[in-house]
């Protein structure tokens, strides 16, 4: 195959250059030009270039039905797909490594072969025998899913072409996907972007959904990252600390859903189990009441969920405080110390501050500020939030707590677990839970509420040791 134009590109940010170089123009990443032939023109041969083709235009009303989705069986995931996968479209699942993303399309596959779809599994990572090993050992051996081990997309599609086209066909990954239209080798952009094209087109032509799973790199992208996100209709992250049990599947795009939904699942021995209410797996067991703990009402897509912040002020042993934050911003962490300080003159800033949040969860609601604030507050003065009660709202650097949306539905998953009370930004409406609303106004309602005395006049910083209340 003759060599069409030949460029530098980064595998980083997928930018093309002229010459290579060290180092990316682009994105500023070393060392990640590799030569690669451009993608050949799509349509075979040479490029004519002539009168082109009229094509109809359509307006928004049409006649036709929107197919019906094609529910997988597996709750969680189609949720996160938005209620089902669309025939036609192309789901990129990105994780780690290890993560557990063949263990989950494996399962969501076979749960829908044995719903009586049509559904593919072709691996370029593993045998087919090591496949139906941890089939079995999931207990999906019964499905009559069809798997198959290639790498090369013409094989795929040759494969595929004989049959009625599978409802569902899994590729496993696209890094080890390549096409012989081009002579670069698999894992490269180009190869990357041809084959996902490649497979991408013979679902829109034959109707089925392509799920393509893709490695994450260490930087937290998926390899060759903006070059195929946006050839996909929806992007999902299966992600998770490996220590913990729990997997968190969330959709980062979707062209047919929502993108803040997310799916639990709960790593076992047999495979990814389900996990349809996860507030009471995030709270875990709260039996001891600590100081530093609050519980956040947060909201995932449409489901509420409860979570535990945990946080930790000590006096600064070294010239500089130290910040440690896992599952939630650091920036917001910062701002809602300088809060604290100037607002309700706590002095917590100039101490070291750990905040984490437990299950191995990622926050990412501005309505977690009230939550984290009473953490730390309850962490200065070794006095505990109340057990039974829940706490959200946003913090504005004025000290105001905002509204947070969807207060009720917060506050009936907590009443439904049994919490009794909650500090609730001022003006939060609710009927149908008998829960009690501790409503708070500003930073220093809440350090009132917390046990520390209002004082409006507050404004010297004062140290407060830690394990010892000071209501002075
Ligand atoms: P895998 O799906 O192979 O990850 P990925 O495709 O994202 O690279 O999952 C691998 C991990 O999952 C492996 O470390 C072991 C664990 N696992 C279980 O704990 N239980 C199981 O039933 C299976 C199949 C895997
Ligand atoms: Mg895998």
């Amino acid at each position: 195959m003759a060599r069409s134009t030949l460029g530098f590109v980064c595998q980083a940010c997928g930018a093309l250059h002229p010459k290579w170089a060290g180092k990316c123009d682009e994105c500023g990443a070393w060392n990640t030009l590799v030569e690669e032939a451009a993608a050949p023109p799509t349509g075979g041969a040479a490029r004519r270039v002539g009168k082109g083709r009229v094509f109809p235009l359509e307006g928004l009303a049409s006649e036709e039905k929107e197919p019906p989705r094609r529910v997988t069986g597996v709750e969680e995931f189609d949720r996160v797909a938005g209620g089902g996968l669309v025939p036609g479209s192309a789901l990129l699942i990105g994780g780690d490594p290890g993560v557990g993303k063949s263990t989950l399309l494996l399962q969501v596959v076979a749960s829908y072969a044995s719903r009586g779809g049509r559904a593919v599994y072709i691996s370029g990572e593993e045998a087919p025998a090591q496949l139906r090993m941890r089939a079995n050992r999931m207990g999906l051996s019964g499905s009559p899913l069809q798997l198959g081990s290639a790498t090369g997309v013409e094989d795929i599609l040759a494969t595929l072409s004989g049959a009625s086209p599978p409802g569902v066909l899994v590729i496993d990954s696209i890094q080890t996907i390549w096409t012989q239209s081009l002579d670069a080798p698999p894992g490269t952009i180009g190869q990357l972007r041809t084959a996902t094209q490649d497979l991408v087109r013979y679902a829109k032509g034959s109707g089925t959904t392509l799920l393509l799973v893709g490695h994450v790199t260490k930087e937290g992208q998926i390899a060759g990252p903006k070059a195929v996100e946006h050839l996909v209709d929806a992007v999902l992250y299966f992600e998770g600390e490996r220590a913990h049990q729990f997997r968190i599947l969330r959709a980062v795009k979707n062209r047919f859903g929502a993108t803040d939904e997310i799916g639990v699942f709960e790593m076992t021995g047999a495979g990814l189990a389900e996990v349809p209410n996860p507030s009471a797996l995030f709270l875990g067991d709260r039996s001891g009441l600590a100081p530093g703990t609050a519980v956040f009402a947060g909201i995932e897509g449409t489901r509420p969920l409860l979570v535990e912040i945990q946080a930790l002020v000590a006096p600064t042993s070294f010239g500089s405080a130290r910040r440690a934050v896992v599952g939630w911003d650091s920036g917001r962490l910062s701002m809602i110390l300088a809060v604290l300080d100037a607002r309700a003159g706590l002095g917590i800033a100039s101490q070291d501050v750990y905040l984490n949040v437990a299950g191995g969860l990622k926050v990412s609601e501005p309505a977690a500020d009230l939550a984290a604030a009473a953490a730390l507050i309850s962490s200065l003065t070794g006095q505990p939030v109340p057990g039974d009660c829940v706490v959200f709202g946003e913090i504005s650097l004025s000290g105001d707590v905002r509204l947070a949306n969807q207060g009720e539905l917060r506050l009936k998953e907590a009443a439904k677990l049994g919490f009794k009370s909650a500090i609730v930004p001022a003006g939060t409406k609710v009927d149908g839970t008998n829960l009690e609303l501790k409503p708070v106004a500003d930073v220093r309602d809440l350090a009132a509420i917390l046990g520390l005395e209002r004082n409006e006049k507050r404004k010297k910083v004062i140290h407060f040791t830690k394990g010892e209340a000071n209501h002075e």
